[in-house]
């Protein structure tokens, strides 16, 4: 198959890209080559030469036109992604372009084989939890007031007794912030439009994909980064709230396994689907894998400090893709491991870190309790 991978110089897109090539099928990949991702706008070193490479906009519909026009499927990875409050660019470039691509081939009558769309696990916001006394949750955002005075567990929305957190379904889409509702929506655009005209479209919803070439530079590509530049740079990190909230991490080869999955399963078309690590893993517990991997004596430090808008705890039901064959095989050190061995030989990452943990503090998205 000839395969039109947008935004297949990024992270994601890129692993993706060298499986298939690897497998025998051709890329062709539609790129912005976007800042913070790409600071210098060059076509990445890592990406290979065998792709015939575009550098333009997901947007741009003559140019999304004429790469629809030479392929048999698309995966659309291109996003914005970001902590800025830019909420109309979050619909813009992740919606629109979603959009844009259904549009096309359907004024076109193109026979497309496969759309595979990334949408994210934070369309599910803060996830499904049970209480005791009221049986199945799905909480909002938590009030601004209970992180300023350390309260970080979310209660009962109805009794305001504790709640156990469960595996969130696909059935559960709460998005809480632009970006999570930008890909929500982005499912829908997709899956729904791949229904209505018989385009074969599967939407993946990722939790937090961990590897090399993950940017540097991307405020949003959070705890490995920010963990792995601290303790290569001999200091301790900084845990948010008390460090105890669950996350779930996911290794890039087995999302590419995935990614390939569903490239050819008829059984995974019209769906949306999980793809996640399958373990609840804390902040703290991820912080000493990437301790290990440094050798470092510095414990993590927990500072009262926590992120405005942040999730407490949430760990993707991955049994929807489990029952189509998947599984997650890499653990979240092996992960680790990759990304503090491509991280070794990059130049500058000090001032990295340093520029990282002051736009968070000056974007006002890192708070302190009690303060
Ligand atoms: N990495 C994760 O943990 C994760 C988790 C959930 C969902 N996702 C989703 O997976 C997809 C890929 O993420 P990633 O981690 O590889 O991100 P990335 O930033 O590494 O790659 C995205 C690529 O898209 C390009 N791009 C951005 N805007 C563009 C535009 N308007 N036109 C053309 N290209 C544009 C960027 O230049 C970049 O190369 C995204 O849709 C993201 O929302 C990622």
């Amino acid at each position: 198959m000839r395969v039109l991978v947008t935004g297949g110089a990024g992270f994601i897109g890129s692993h993706t890209v060298d499986r298939l090539l690897e497998i025998g099928h051709e890329a062709v990949v539609l790129d912005a080559l976007v800042t913070p991702v790409h600071p210098e706008g060059r076509r990445p070193a890592y990406l290979s030469k065998e792709v015939d490479f575009y550098q333009g906009d997901v947007r741009n519909r003559d140019l999304v036109a004429n790469l629809l026009r030479r392929v048999d499927a698309v995966y659309h990875f291109a996003a914005h992604q970001d902590y800025l409050p830019d909420f109309s660019r979050f619909s813009d470039v992740n919606v629109v372009s979603t959009a844009l691509i259904y549009e096309v081939a359907v004024a076109e009558r193109l026979d497309l084989a496969r759309v595979v769309v990334a949408s994210s696990q934070a369309a599910m916001g803060e996830g499904l939890y049970c209480c005791p006394t009221d049986g199945e949750q799905v909480p909002g955002m938590r009030p601004e007031a209970d992180l300023a005075a350390g309260r970080w567990e979310i209660p009962c929305p109805t009794c305001g007794g504790p709640l156990q957190m469960m595996a969130t379904p696909e059935r559960v889409s709460n998005p809480q912030n632009a970006y999570g509702m930008s890909k929500l929506a982005e499912e829908m655009v997709a899956v729904n439009l791949g229904k209505r005209y018989g385009i074969p479209t599967v939407a993946l919803r990722y939790s937090i994909v961990q590897g090399p070439r993950q940017s540097v530079y991307n405020a949003y590509s959070g705890a490995c980064r920010i963990f792995c530049l601290s303790y290569m740079l001999g200091q301790a990190p900084v845990l948010y709230e008390d460090g105890q909230n669950v996350r779930d991490y996911v290794n890039i080869q087995d999302v590419v396994d995935a990614n390939l999955l569903v490239l050819e399963d008829e059984a995974a078309v019209g769906h949306v689907l999980n793809v996640g690590g399958g373990q609840a893993v804390t902040t703290a517990q991820f912080a000493e894998t990437v301790r290990a991997q440094y050798c470092s004596d510095l414990p993590p430090q927990v500072t009262g400090e926590y992120r405005f808008g942040d999730t407490r705890h949430i760990l993707s039901d991955v049994s929807a893709l489990g029952r189509l064959g998947w599984k997650p095989q890499r653990t979240p050190a092996e992960s680790v491991k990759a990304y503090a061995e491509w991280l070794r030989d990059m130049p500058g990452l000090d001032a990295v870190l340093t520029e990282a943990n002051a736009r968070m503090r000056t974007l006002g998205v890192v708070r302190k309790a009690g303060s």
